[in-house]
């Protein structure tokens, strides 16, 4: 059976209503010169507010919320959670309660009054934030809400924090699918599609989409949470032969399928380093293509780190998942010194680059 019959078994809000773009960035690969012409692939202009990968998680998630007859969802995410900001979204499209917690991974990251997707946590009106310190039991908080909205008459629903969990996956089986239609089309010959990698369900249902649709394009997760690439490898090879053995396949997926790369984290979870920081002034500077210091400037680094280092062939056409996540970018206006200025005073580079 094809995957997307596979796929069409599973209930769906059809918030995803059109595949979303390929694009070459030649300017972005010019200026790098580093023997790649890198194309993206725009998940951040999916629907929802402000877009990004979650709107095709919660596409599947909430479906099974509203079959099961939640009136309420609950989820989790960090300060600045982009998960937590479309879950908030699409709760406010279905006319659903929305619950929210933050786990505060950095001390003291938490300021109510942020700006980014904190922001939007106050615009949209979440019914609740609980803010708990980094490394608390995320899900017993979040069960224990939804144990206190029961006895209260609700009917609440606890999405994993990022979705992360084979229902949400399949969102990126999805994606998948959507993929490889668009390579039948158009065949780019692309080997390698990089992508961040966090709580996993982007990657492994990607891995496990591809898998399906007996598709040889290799998955490349950059570790954007995980210091060790191994801890990250693990969580995604398990998560991807759970989507798989959904889809109806059967056997554990070959470990190559599920590759990450460690060196591209910075200081820890979103503390970018220089890297993070070029990306992100490059891809805005010639492509006017926005990437966050805390997912896609990372995985950005990684792709450029990756192709420096000589990881693909000369002049191989790469493509970049851009999962979204600019929203974060306007809580991080410090670490871009050169925008409090006159343009003159901005670093010599990329502008240049153009
Ligand atoms: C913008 C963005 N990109 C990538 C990711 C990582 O995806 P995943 O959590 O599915 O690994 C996230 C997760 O929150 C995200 O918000």
């Amino acid at each position: 059976m094809t995957l997307s019959r596979r796929l069409a078994a599973f209930p769906r809000r059809g918030y995803v209503k059109s595949p979303t773009p390929i694009e070459h960035l030649p300017r972005l690969s010019r200026a790098l010169d580093v023997g790649v012409e890198i194309f993206v692939k725009r998940d951040d202009l999916l629907p929802g507010c402000l877009g990004g990968n979650k709107t095709r998680k919660l596409d599947f998630a909430i479906a099974q919320a509203l079959a099961e007859g939640a009136d309420a969802l609950v989820t989790s995410g960090a300060v600045q959670s982009n998960h937590c900001r479309l879950t908030l979204a699409w709760a406010i499209h279905e006319g659903l309660e929305c619950h929210l917690v933050l786990e505060e991974r950095v001390p003291r990251s938490y300021d109510p009054r942020g700006s980014g997707n904190n922001f939007l946590f106050n615009l949209l009106g979440a019914d609740s934030v609980t803010v708990v310190p980094g490394g608390s039991p995320v899900s017993e908080k979040t069960a224990e809400i939804a144990d206190r909205l029961r006895v209260s008459g609700r009917r609440p629903y606890v999405i994993p924090g990022g979705a992360a969990d084979p229902l949400g996956a399949l969102g990126y089986a999805a994606c998948a699918q959507e993929l490889v239609e668009q390579l039948d089309e158009i065949d780019y010959g692309f080997r390698h599609v990089t992508c961040a990698t966090g709580s996993g369900g982007t990657q492994s249902g990607l891995v496990a989409g591809l898998a399906a649709a007996g598709s040889s394009l290799e998955v490349l997760g950059v570790n954007v949470r995980r210091p060790r690439r191994e801890a990250q490898e693990e969580l995604v090879a398990a998560l991807a032969d759970e989507v798989f053995r959904l889809l109806g396949g059967a056997g554990p997926l070959e470990r190559r399928r599920t590759r990450c790369f460690e060196g591209f984290l910075g200081p820890g979870y979103s503390l970018p380093d220089e890297g993070t920081l070029e990306a992100v002034r490059l891809a805005a500077r010639t492509e006017a293509l926005l990437v966050d210091p805390v997912y896609t400037g990372k995985a950005l680094a990684g792709l450029i780190g990756l192709a420096r280092e000589g990881f693909f062939e000369r002049g191989e056409r790469v493509l970049f998942l851009h999962t979204g996540g600019f929203p974060a970018l306007f809580s991080y206006l410090p670490a871009f010194p050169e925008t409090a200025g006159p343009l003159s005073e901005a670093p010599a580079g990329p502008a240049a680059a153009r």
